[in-house]
């Protein structure tokens, strides 16, 4: 009974789905529990009550339902599990699944015929590696020989007969452009990149987080189907604890990334490992020959030179200038400006703290002069 459902599931991002659905009429699978949860509230009730005699629930056949990535963490576990039975009891025309966790797709596929449509992601192309080549410059000074490595690592991807992933390893002291580098290749590919930073999960958290847990708790698994990025960023590497790497074997060697409720193929995209390990040596040691071996590339990022670090200033003390008014273009001498940093500078160079100092010198300078203004016109206007 109820097998002529037709069914739907789709894998790709939220606003993807969306435009799939377009402005077709629907109902929401959560409103429809809601209601129906309501409904039998209201008939224990009235049974409780002796007044039998209230309206039976009439249920038209709802003609499209539509269930989202998000929706299946407010369903019962329970409800999950007989996932047939809640289907056949609301019997829709058509049911439309967003990421749905595996469990369901597979009891469905038993009973009902369902059809799977997955969105296409990004890849890379010979144009990529050209706009890549050509704009690296624009975004990073210096790492030469990360632009290089880089369109050697990212061929492969070119391939279209290709069905798994790259994954690079990118390491090297703070700020120096690894982050920056995963940007700019994600924004020549188009889509939000999926960033995630492993530094951030406490164990007992991460733990469900990377092997799942359940249905309701979030999970890298569920983060993967929802994103649009062709490249996946895992931030902070280097500061996950090694009980998660055996985690990232399988997705290393096959492009499958499976958990306890989601299966994610992920096919010829690109992942980007990045951490602060300072030799190739010193990574083996700290993953594994395992772990180690599994990764495509490792892609050594330099500290700056001193020239580097006098360029990286130009370019913020530059930008810094184009967004203040010419009243305060007026107060600052930019080249002087940039004199002190490079004297101030030669300590670091990480880009990050140099745009702090840029941020800090130029802020102060000018507070200095309005300062100085207003006091002289108030001596001047108190001496009158
Ligand atoms: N080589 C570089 N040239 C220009 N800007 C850089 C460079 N390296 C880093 N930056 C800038 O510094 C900031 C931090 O860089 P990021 O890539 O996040 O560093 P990390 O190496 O720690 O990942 C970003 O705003 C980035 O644009
Ligand atoms: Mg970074």
């Amino acid at each position: 009974m109820g097998s002529d459902t037709n069914v739907v599931v789709y894998y790709g991002p939220p606003s993807w789905f969306e435009e799939q659905l377009g402005e077709s009429q629907r109902q929401y699978l959560l409103d429809l529990l809601n209601e129906r949860d309501e409904a039998r509230r209201r008939i224990r009730h009235t049974v409780d009550g002796q007044e039998t005699s209230e309206e039976e629930v009439a249920t038209s056949r709802p003609d499209c339902v539509v269930a989202m990535s998000s929706d299946y963490a407010s369903v019962h576990e329970h409800a999950i599990t007989n996932f047939v039975g809640l289907v056949r009891e609301l019997n829709p025309k058509h049911l439309l699944l967003h990421n749905p966790p595996e469990l369901i797709h597979t009891q469905l596929d038993r009973v009902f015929t369902t059809k799977v449509e997955r969105y296409t992601y990004p890849v890379v192309t010979r144009d990529t590696l050209i706009r890549f080549r050509d704009g690296f410059a624009d975004h990073l000074v210096g790492q030469r020989s990360v632009r290089e490595r880089m369109l050697a690592a990212l061929y492969p991807l070119t391939n279209d007969k290709r069905s798994k992933p790259v994954v690079l390893m990118f390491y090297g002291p703070s700020g120096v452009g690894k982050t920056e580098t995963a940007q700019f290749l994600n924004g020549l590919l188009g889509g939000k990149l999926m960033r995630k930073q492993f530094s951030m999960f406490h164990s007992d958290k991460f733990a469900s987080y990377v092997f799942g847990g359940s249905h309701s708790e979030s999970s890298f698994a569920r983060d993967l189907l929802d994103r649009s990025s062709g490249v996946i960023l895992i931030d902070e590497f280097d500061k996950a604890n090694p009980v998660f790497h055996s985690a990232f074997y399988e997705v290393f060697d096959e492009g499958v990334f499976e958990d306890k409720n989601y299966r994610v193929p992920l096919g010829s995209t690109l992942i980007i490992c990045t951490s602060n390990y300072g030799s190739e040596d010193e990574i083996r040691k700290a993953l594994g020959d395992a772990l180690y071996s599994r990764f495509d590339a490792l892609i050594r990022f330099e500290s700056l030179t001193a020239d580097e670090v006098k360029e990286v200033i130009n370019r913020l003390v530059d930008a810094c200038f184009q967004v203040l008014s010419s009243d305060e273009q007026a107060i600052l001498d930019k080249e002087e400006v940039k004199l002190m940093l490079y004297a101030h500078a030669s300590s670091t160079s990480n880009v990050r703290k140099l745009r702090k100092l840029v941020d800090e010198v130029i802020s102060l300078k000018l507070v200095r002069a309005t300062l100085n203004d207003a006091d002289a016109s108030s001596t001047a206007t108190s001496t009158k």
